[in-house]
């Protein structure tokens, strides 16, 4: 099973990016299941309801998210009508909406993914850790699903290393969002989960984490806010991964980063481009 993620989209840079790249490159990678992280798709800032059903019709089969999930308040509640649309796992009991979902894939197979978010210099969550262990205690490997996707929405990066090494053996994938920057750490670990610390972002390279350089700027020279935070809108780099699960064991047999447009260094999963 060929697995597709990426990385948060910021603005519309990114989102027009993605939208209209997506149709092309599932056909073009024979991608069997796609994951985007939706968390800065509108502005910079959260998710609506339009972009949410933009990016599902486009072909991302789950859209999940992080600490910019409520950012556009009305994700509260469009957010109970929307199975594909996953917040981190770990928020608080009663919080809308879900952290987990269990997803047809193309041809058949069960793909559960798991949304979760880091507590290292970020706000207080519940524990990652044991949300993430009930999860797949519910719905294991082989046993619940075919595969399984743990986008891990996190800070640090040793947070991000020792989540993945908890369920190595046990998930097909986790993949770290959150930093918008993409690191070169992809691997398969012993057990044989695929492992990146971050997918990068979709959208303009030439800014700071996405937005304007600007504002960003004078706040660090400054420490006064002076104006909103926008988003950058030049060519937008696609951000992501490509996972090659194989189907006996749901385990991963390859990882390779995907980074398409704009500034940074272009390269592709080279075993999507092959046959079979
Ligand atoms: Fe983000
Ligand atoms: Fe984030």
């Amino acid at each position: 099973m060929r697995i597709l993620f990426l990385g948060d989209l910021v603005g519309r840079s990114g989102r027009q990016a993605v939208i209209e790249a997506l149709p092309g490159l599932r056909q073009r990678y024979r991608a069997d299941f796609v994951v985007v992280n939706g968390e800065n798709a509108a502005g910079g800032f959260g998710i609506t309801e339009p972009i949410l059903t933009e990016l599902i019709d486009a072909g991302a089969d789950v859209v999940t998210t992080g600490n910019h999930v409520w950012d556009q308040r009305e994700a509260l509640v469009f957010i109970e009508r929307h199975d594909r649309l996953l917040r981190p796992i770990n928020f608080a009991p009663g919080t809308p909406g879900k952290g987990a979902g269990l997803y047809k894939a193309q041809n058949g197979p069960d793909v559960l993914v798991i949304n979760a978010q880091g507590r290292v210099f970020m706000s207080d969550t519940d524990d990652p850790f044991r949300a993430v262990e009930r999860e797949l205690e519910a719905c294991g490997l082989k046993t619940g699903a075919d595969a399984i996707l743990i986008d891990f929405h996190a800070e640090a990066t040793s947070e991000k290393e020792a989540l993945a090494h908890f369920v190595d053996g046990r998930a097909s994938a986790v993949i770290g969002t959150h930093t918008h920057v993409p690191t070169a750490d992809e691997q398969i670990l012993s057990g044989g989960t695929a492992y990146i610390s971050d997918a990068g972002m979709c959208g303009d390279f030439d800014s700071v984490l996405g937005m304007d350089k600007e504002e960003p700027l004078s706040r660090f020279l400054t420490q006064i806010p002076s104006a909103r935070f926008a988003p950058a809108l030049g060519e937008a780099t696609i951000c992501g991964v490509g996972i090659d699960i194989d189907d006996a064991t749901g385990l991963a047999r390859a990882i390779a980063p995907l980074r398409l447009g704009g500034r940074l260094s272009q390269t592709e999963p080279a075993f999507f481009l092959s046959e079979a």
